[in-house]
């Protein structure tokens, strides 16, 4: 059976959505390890509780001694924290056979991916709005305004390859989501993490059968 290593910043209700699947076996793959960007994110606890192994990778610990303003050592800082990730999930002991960035809500250098393309181990993520649409942070609440001003009718969530270039790699998953008009935020951001949680099993499902060696 395949391997995925699932990487989270926060609530991991997208992991628990994976976990489940593989319980259900709608999810042909095992959940060897997941990795946080957080040390307080509750998927952590997901994680735990199915007994999953965690670890925590945190840019913090990598900033600890640098002032905000050395913009240099910040940098330098973080490209280790990148390659430092990287060759701990390409470590015999950790290497999957698929990523899936589940909330992940750092940016990923090209070091980073360098390392795993070397590996050949492929990277989806999972994203909250259409191909082309809305790249970066707030895309849900960005997708909702532009829906209530109505310069949108349709937005959706996305699996994607993860690439350089943010939250453009190529889709696997994309569905569509109707915009309601006078939804609140709460509204349409329930309808999207309903959404997020089925594309990412397929998407998942899809990645381990058409993108894993
Ligand atoms: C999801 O809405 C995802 O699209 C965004 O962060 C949220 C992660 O939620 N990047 P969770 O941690 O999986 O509950």
């Amino acid at each position: 059976m395949k391997s995925i290593l699932v990487m989270i910043s926060g609530s991991g209700s997208n992991l628990q959505a994976l976990i489940d699947a593989t319980q259900k076996g709608t999810l042909d793959g095992k959940i060897k390890e997941v990795i946080s960007s957080s040390s307080s994110a509750y998927g952590l606890t997901r994680a735990q509780n199915s007994n999953i192994p965690t670890h925590v990778h945190t840019l913090d610990t990598y900033y600890k001694d640098i002032p905000a303003t050395d913009k240099g050592k910040r940098k330098q800082a973080r490209e280790q924290f990148n390659v430092d990730l990287a060759n701990y999930i390409v470590d015999p002991e950790h290497k999957p056979d698929l990523i899936v960035c589940a909330g992940w809500m750092l940016i990923l250098s090209q070091q980073f991916l360098e390392i795993l393309e070397k590996h050949e181990i492929p990277i989806i993520n999972l994203h909250p709005a259409l191909p082309g649409q809305f790249a970066g942070i707030n895309a849900i609440e960005r997708a909702w305004e532009a829906g209530q001003n109505g310069e949108i009718n349709v937005a959706g969530v996305m699996i994607h390859k993860v690439i350089t270039q943010v939250d453009e790699g190529e889709p696997l998953v994309v569905r569509e989501i109707a915009m309601n008009k006078d939804e609140t935020l709460e509204q349409y951001e329930e309808r999207v993490h309903q959404t997020e949680h089925l594309a990412i099993v397929e998407g998942a499902q899809k990645a381990l059968q058409t993108l894993c060696k």
